[in-house]
């Protein structure tokens, strides 16, 4: 079964209690839940993970292929804007990455339209709340077939 990496990063555990009006009033959980019912519905192993600290992140990365990863979802919060760290970390290993972001970035302040990280991911998705995750299992499990050889 393809297993699949999903990853939240900095501040989203407070989902449910942060600007409810962009983010909704649904929790972290309620996401997790989500995001696993969605992968039993399309066969696929998920784990998810997250942190509020960049270094954590960074050994969940460059852990994940050899804890059977073969593809990772994250939605790296604030790091989406600046972290050159989390970019090099998403380009040294050989996995496949689809950035997520539950509000639309580009509709909002001109520092969330940059991302230093969808140019070393394969696509973002954005603006989709928390839809956007299971589209990401979608486009990564369809991804993950084109590989195939
Ligand atoms: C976010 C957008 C980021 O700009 C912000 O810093 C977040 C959440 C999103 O999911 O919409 O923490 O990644």
């Amino acid at each position: 079964m393809l297993k699949i990496l999903v990853i939240n990063g900095p501040n989203l555990n407070m989902l449910g209690k942060r600007e409810p009006g962009i983010y909704g009033s649904q929790s972290l959980k309620d996401l997790e839940n989500g995001i696993m019912e969605a992968s039993e519905k399309l066969g696929v192993e998920i784990k998810c993970f997250q942190s509020n600290y960049e270094g954590a992140l960074l050994d969940e990365i460059h852990q994940a292929a050899d804890n059977g990863f073969e593809g990772i979802i994250m939605n790296p919060g604030a790091f989406t804007h600046y972290s050159i760290a989390l970019r090099d970390a998403i380009s040294s290993i050989d996995l496949p990455v689809i950035e997520v972001h539950i509000s639309n970035v580009h509709a909002r302040e001109e520092f969330r339209k940059h991302s230093v990280t969808a140019p070393v991911s394969i696509g973002q998705i954005s603006g989709f709340g928390f839809y956007g995750y299971e589209m990401a299992l979608h486009a990564m499990k369809e991804y993950l077939k084109g590989r195939e050889v």
